[in-house]
């Protein structure tokens, strides 16, 4: 197994990633020890923040056995700095040709995001096996995700947008989804707040859900 098939497999053991808006630099170790307690594989922390870059560095130092993803990668300069940072993978909300063209020069893993089943079909011709399915709720959800598997079998999805506990199950049950992503861990009253107790414990509950739902379908 490659270190990337190491990494995504680990991901779909622990199928949660919190997708993570951290303003301040300070948060980055307490997080990442936080999240370093929860069962989880991975995280994503999306450069929508001026500190972005840096924070990501300071986590993966924090929490090395921890992956971390960069997630709102729109255009080969954020590629870079995410590779520059540390970064064990990217994940970007959906593609350009350019940028399709840096992650395929770049090497390294990635999840692009994609909406139709013409962009996933585009993606996996150029061996992007696994993608963001985004806004996944807004773009017809679980039922939209369970029609591609049919024709697109091979394809494997974390959809990220409007997932949360209450729908996260209709997602993992579908053989076509690896992973689901959500903001809803780490809300920004908790991080503003620095209440990393209250975060490490959503996230410890839901992959605990998650893995449990697993078990339970894997049973049946
Ligand atoms: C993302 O960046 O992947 C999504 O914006 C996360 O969506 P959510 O805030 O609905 O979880």
């Amino acid at each position: 197994m490659t270190d990337q098939e190491h990494m995504f497999a680990s991901i779909a053991a622990a199928p949660i990633v919190p997708v993570l808006v951290i303003e301040d630099l300070a948060a980055a170790i307490p997080l990442a020890e936080a999240f370093a307690k929860c069962g989880l594989a991975a995280i994503e922390v999306t450069l929508r923040t001026a500190q972005a870059i840096e924070i990501i560095t300071a986590m993966k130092a924090a929490a090395p056995q921890l992956y971390i993803g960069a997630g709102t990668v729109l255009n080969e300069g954020d590629l870079d700095a995410a590779q520059k940072a540390g970064a064990d993978f990217v994940v970007t909300p959906g593609t350009t040709p350019e940028l399709i063209a840096a992650l395929l020069d770049s090497g390294m893993p990635a999840l692009p995001g994609i909406s139709t089943a013409s962009e996933a079909l585009h993606l996996y011709e150029l061996g992007f096996q696994r993608q963001k399915f985004f806004p996944a709720e807004a773009n017809g959800g679980a039922a939209y995700l369970k029609a591609l598997s049919g024709p697109m079998p091979n394809i494997s999805f974390m959809p990220t947008g409007g997932v949360t506990t209450a729908n996260l199950t209709r997602y993992l049950e579908l053989p076509n989804v690896f992973a689901i992503g959500g903001t809803w861990i780490a809300k920004p009253d908790d991080l503003n707040a620095k209440n990393w107790t209250k975060i490490q414990d959503t996230a410890t509950d839901a992959v605990n859900m998650a893995r449990a739902f697993q078990e339970l379908t894997s049973a049946t």
